[in-house]
């Protein structure tokens, strides 16, 4: 959380910094502001509260020649310390405005920071931690901006990415970061500092993670990065391959709806070129020799928000074809129960963002135990990847709506060839059972663009019931989590109660919910337990219930309890989330429009979550 951007070269510094910004908001939408080094040798910082659309306003209201410089940073915040208010929106500067401080993070021990600062005369404007460090580092600072910041992290405790500027310094931005992702972005003639590549790949492809408590020193040249005491380090360059256009609203409203709509290609991506032509999965980035996994006695999934849910389908996955018990967890609980693990557990850390501090957390403690760490990202070179012993990068390009979609439906298919690589290895699938299944999964991005073609009255349905506060979603076995992502759905993006739960469980108390008129929405694809769900929608029917069924083509046993029937095509029924999904997302969105709200940055939200 937080969006952070840094520029050094020859194009005006306002739109690059401002572009990037455009990028990162997703990361915190509380206020916004930059920081330019004027031609003139200015610094000129102008932040606003909201949206960045506010701060586009306040730029536009600015004479222009005190923001036309070539170096500048800028921010995008989620608040975590003071309100969202101008006033507390970054840069933050120092008692002499000559030093821009821009953060994203935490710190510890700011209350000591700051008592100690306002003891030795500094007058802080702010209630912000950040501010502190800009005050550091004009008590450090001799000359040497990058020195000056290597000693201030030294003081710091917590977790931080920042980038600073002095208005002495020309052409220079200096970044470091503890714990929260910062990367380089290496072009001619300009180089770029950012919370994610996206902020940058519109100018250069060319990318260096900067790793923990380093500090970079960029300029128009080039980039120097050291340790915090000062010692040049060396790094590796990576190439982005994100197509710019992925990052773009190409036409649609929101950029949910287009990446809902990008959910055939993106589980392409996931699943192609995995199977081998002897029927076996390549799934070489697990990392395990076929020993160990046989020598597997558990699974751990660990992940928030809806990955937690892909996690839930991961257990059904890997349970039936690969016979080992999973356990799924949210990360944010995990390593406080003081789990039971070792060198036979095997961890999979789901993540988008791969930044989710509750999940790196997890990984993190999940190592010190020993268990083998398999981060399932979309993020290439993310904390969580980085941090575990192996990565799968699910491939499925930049997610910039807030609600997870696209994202949610590739780590289903990862999650899924993970559990038929195991099933296979330890010898509870056979290649031709392994070959099938394979067909299954790679026939789904086929399936997914069925139903999206479908999805005209489920648009209409969200927009008759859009004024109800209260809706209901039920599954069983993989429906199930569906129902809890279905629910978590509409939660974030239309504000309305919403619960997600097991069919059979409602008449154990939920059903009280139920009034005249209530919609619940019913995921009963075409499985052994379908008869059971019949029974279900009896249930809530005859208490008034307005039953909205999502069931599979061909199979007619839930459409007399139904008052609006979704169908899906048929599909095995393990693999029925990555069609059951679809509708709801649809839904969902929909119905936040209906509500006038927007749908990629609803309140208080971010999306990547890197606070505990
Ligand atoms: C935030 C987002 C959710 C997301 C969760 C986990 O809460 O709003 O949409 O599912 O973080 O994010 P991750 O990047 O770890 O998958």
């Amino acid at each position: 959380m937080c969006g952070i951007v840094g520029y050094v070269g020859d194009k005006p510094a306002l739109d690059v910094v401002m572009a990037g910004l455009s990028r990162l908001e997703y990361r915190g939408y509380d206020s916004a502001g930059i920081a330019v080094r004027t031609a003139a040798g200015e610094l000129t910082v102008v932040r606003r509260a909201g949206k960045l659309a506010n701060l586009r306003e306040a730029l536009d209201g600015t004479p222009s020649e005190t923001l036309d410089g070539t170096m500048g940073i800028g921010h995008t915040r989620w608040a975590t310390h003071g309100a969202p208010t101008d006033r507390n929106a970054h840069p933050h500067v120092d008692c002499t405005g000559a030093i821009a401080v821009v953060h994203n993070g935490t710190l510890e021990n700011f209350t000591e920071l700051r008592d100690g600062l306002e003891h030795r005369g500094h007058a802080l404007a702010s209630e912000t931690d950040t501010e502190a460090v800009a005050h550091l580092i004009e008590e450090r600072y001799a000359g040497d901006l990058a020195a000056a910041v290597r000693e201030v992290c030294g003081d710091l405790d917590g977790s931080f990415v920042l980038v600073v500027t002095h208005r002495d310094e020309p052409d220079v931005v200096v970044g470091a970061r503890r714990n929260l992702p910062l990367v380089l972005g290496l072009g001619d003639g300009e180089n770029f500092l950012a919370s994610d590549v996206t902020a940058f790949i519109a100018h250069t492809r060319s990318a260096r993670v900067v790793e923990q408590d380093q500090v970079v020193t960029l300029r128009r040249d080039g980039v120097t990065v050291t340790d915090l005491a000062g010692s040049p380090v060396d790094g590796a360059t990576f190439y982005v391959d994100w197509d710019t256009a992925a990052a773009e609203k190409a036409g649609y409203e929101y950029f949910m709806l287009k990446e809902i709509d990008e959910q055939p290609a993106a589980v392409r991506e996931t699943v192609g070129g995995r199977l081998g032509p002897d029927g076996r999965l390549t799934l070489d980035e697990l990392a395990m020799s076929d020993e160990d996994i046989q020598g597997l006695t558990q699974v751990v999934v660990v992940g928030c928000g809806s990955t937690y849910h892909s996690g839930l389908v991961a257990k059904y996955a890997i349970e039936r074809w690969a016979r080992l018990p999973v356990q799924v967890e949210i990360a944010s609980e995990f390593r406080y129960r003081d789990p039971v693990l070792d060198r036979h557990t095997l961890v999979v850390a789901i993540s988008q963002s791969g930044e989710t501090a509750d999940t790196l957390e997890a990984v993190r403690h999940a190592r010190r135990l020993r268990a083998w760490v398999l981060a399932v990202s979309n993020t290439v070179g993310s904390s969580i990847a980085r941090e575990s012993d192996a990565a799968f990068y699910t491939r499925g390009g930049p997610e910039v709506a807030v609600a997870s979609t696209k994202a949610v439906m590739t780590q289903l298919a990862a999650v899924y060839l993970v559990g038929l690589h195991l099933a296979h290895v330890r010898g509870f699938r056979d290649d031709d059972e392994v070959r099938s299944h394979f067909g299954d999964l790679a026939a789904t991005p086929a399936q997914i663009a069925d139903v999206l073609g479908r999805m005209d009255p489920v648009r209409k349905l969200a927009r008759e019931i859009a004024s109800h506060e209260r809706v209901m979603f039920l599954g069983r076995h993989v429906g199930y989590p569906m129902a809890l992502e279905g629910a978590l759905k509409l939660k974030e993006l239309a504000y309305v109660s919403a619960e997600g739960l097991p069919a059979g469980e409602i008449k154990h108390g939920p059903i009280a919910l139920i009034e005249k008129g209530t919609p619940v929405v019913v995921i009963a694809p075409r499985h052994a337990l379908t008869a059971k769900i019949v029974t279900n929608v009896q249930e809530i029917r005859a208490r008034g219930a307005r039953t909205i069924v999502i069931a599979t083509d061909g199979d007619d046993s839930l459409a007399p309890h139904a008052d609006h029937l979704i169908r899906i095509p048929d599909i095995k029924s393990l693999l029925s989330p990555m069609l059951t999904l679809v509708p709801m997302q649809v839904l969902s969105a929909e119905f936040a429009m209906a509500r006038g709200l927007d749908i990629d940055q609803p309140r208080n939200l971010a999306k990547s979550v890197t606070v505990e």
